[in-house]
């Protein structure tokens, strides 16, 4: 199976979602074994939902909460993101990280809450740059997917995004990505046994149509988590054609 998974991040008001959804649902031919997913912001997923209702297109959260429900203001729960029309969940992106906190302490209770509302937790991973220089990347993504020890039962996935690749225009070589996507496939295994093999691992940072054929072409790679590119329609079809 392969994924190709729009991450909007905190772009695009209603209009320039009804006008992607025209044009990606105007041309979108889908494919048995991939699947085309959209993360919008939450006020737009009501909106998204609605738009794609009926085709393979598949609505993402770009977080949630752990808790079900209670005085968490500003929080928005699974079973809320569930109820918009999302089908699965982005959890620990970098930026989230980085600017609220997230660590393997919150995150594991996201993963478990996903789970249980069936929704798919994809758990995004990922070095910084000077962690990547002094030589640690292995050892923080074993800290990072360390949590999937306790893996709640159902479909998982995870998401490799070097956080100096995010954004940047600078792609990791398929040298790097090769690494890192074999090192997180022996890592799943180890936590989670025979299943672990089957969790698709996708790539994200920089990620154009220029340099998806390559990527897809190393082993362990499952598909694209797509920031810049996927605020593009046309680029996101294209991308959704390579795959
Ligand atoms: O989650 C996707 C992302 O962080 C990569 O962003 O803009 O480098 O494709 P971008």
């Amino acid at each position: 199976m392969r994924m190709v998974v729009a991450n909007w991040k905190m772009n695009h008001l209603r209009r320039d979602a009804e006008a992607f959804c025209a044009s990606l649902l105007g041309a979108y031919k889908p494919v048995d074994g991939v699947v085309a997913a959209i993360a919008p912001p939450f006020p737009l997923i009501p909106v998204v939902s609605r738009l794609v209702a009926g085709s393979a297109v598949r609505v993402y959260a770009q977080n949630a909460h752990a808790e079900a429900k209670g005085a968490y203001t500003g929080e928005v729960s699974m079973a809320m993101a569930m109820d918009a029309g999302c089908t699965g969940v982005l959890l620990g992106h970098s930026e989230r990280r980085q600017y609220n906190g997230e660590t393997e302490a919150t995150l594991l209770p996201k993963v478990k809450a996903a789970a249980a509302q069936g929704l798919l937790p994809m758990l995004c991973v990922g070095e910084t740059l000077a962690q990547r220089d002094a030589g640690a990347t292995l050892d923080v993504l074993r800290g990072q997917l360390s949590i999937l020890a306790q893996a709640p039962e159902g479909p998982i996935a995870v998401a490799y995004e070097p956080v100096w690749a995010i954004g940047t225009g600078r792609v990791a070589t398929v040298e790097q990505i090769a690494e890192v996507h074999a090192f997180i496939r022996k890592e799943l295994l180890a936590l989670m046994g025979p299943r672990g093999g089957d969790v698709p691992i996708l790539y994200g940072g920089s990620v154009t149509p220029d340099n998806f054929q390559d990527i897809l072409k190393v082993p362990h790679v499952a598909g694209g988590l797509v920031g810049g590119a996927s605020l593009d329609p046309a680029k996101f079809l294209k991308l959704l054609d390579i795959a």
